[in-house]
């Protein structure tokens, strides 16, 4: 029997060690990221956001599902859905329990639930009933509190006065009351990282170098005793991120650092551009995340 993705994740916890999730905007990087993990040895998630598939060319929750179940590895890979938003970077509201139920049928092992853009209590709803969906089929629930921004279009402060203010920054107590009033099993928190930029005007460029406060993540460690969730972990400097896999922030989500290197290649070749995200991806779990051999360490 495969052990489940909550388990993996409370015993990387417990041996303080990383856990990528790798976003799949486009079908074709999915299978050099789950050679990557198996020439490592390294223990990683594939997951998809809707945006993904609004927006790129991940083309569906389905389509990722059945590529994924083409070439997994339950040695080192589960399949994770990734931000499915109750309100959308445009602002629209999305019919966030129907993507769940597809997610559930189409062989989801975990899923986001990101009420993020409401307030709390709206947020402790919603995410509440996507815990009770879930459990209900056996999979484990991230939902998020606080604001890490990148993925809107126009008006975002500057990274420095976001970091220097910790506007949005999750709330320890609230973080706690969020936690055990939903029975989320992971919690995504908002420290100082950023997501790279989607929009058309920013998506090429190279992220801004996102730093992490963490005594502010220590706070919030102290209170929430369930893994804790990074997102935006493009760029962001390793020191911060040993840092924060001490304190219980397992899970380091990871989309621009390999979405660019497919789409600077892809024009020239897929096959070439796959061997870009093959490499990327070594180079990450080796030198950045420093997780070469968790497999055998999670015993997924
Ligand atoms: P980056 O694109 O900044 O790595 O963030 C990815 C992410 O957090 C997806 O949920």
């Amino acid at each position: 029997m495969v052990a489940e993705t909550n388990e993996l994740l409370r015993r990387a916890c417990k041996n303080t060690v990383a856990v990528p999730g790798f976003n799949i905007p486009y079908l074709p990087m999915l299978e050099p990221i789950v050679r990557a993990l198996r020439d490592t040895d390294a223990f990683g998630l594939i997951m998809v956001a809707r945006l993904e598939w609004m927006k790129f060319e991940a083309q569906s929750l389905e389509a990722v599902a059945e590529e994924y179940q083409r070439v997994k590895d339950e040695r080192c890979t589960r399949l994770h859905l990734d931000h499915v938003p109750v309100i959308d970077e445009d602002g629209l509201p999305v019919d966030y329990l129907s993507i769940m139920r597809q997610a559930i049928d189409a062989g989801y092992q975990s899923v986001m639930i990101d009420g993020s853009r409401l307030p709390l209590a709206g947020n402790i709803a919603a995410t509440r009933q996507v815990v009770e969906l879930a459990h209900a089929a056996g999979i484990a629930v991230e939902g998020e509190l606080g604001a890490v921004l990148g993925h809107e279009d126009g008006s975002v402060p500057s990274y420095e006065e976001i970091f220097a203010s910790g506007k949005g920054f999750t709330d320890p107590a609230e973080a706690q009351q969020f936690v055990r009033q939903t029975e989320v099993d992971w919690l995504s928190v908002a420290v100082g990282s950023i997501h790279g930029s989607i929009s058309k005007a920013l998506k090429d460029k190279k992220k801004v170098e996102a730093r992490l406060n963490i005594p502010h993540l220590r706070r919030i460690s102290e209170v929430v005793k369930i893994p804790l969730v990074l997102h935006g972990g493009t760029g962001i400097d390793r020191r911060y991120i040993s840092d924060a896999v001490r304190l219980g922030c397992v899970k380091i989500n990871i989309g621009t650092a390999l979405r660019q290197p497919f789409e600077q290649m892809r024009g020239d070749s897929v096959v070439k551009a796959q061997q870009l995200v093959y490499d990327t991806a070594i180079s990450l779990l080796r030198d950045e995340l420093n997780i070469i051999g968790s497999a055998r360490v999670l015993k997924a």
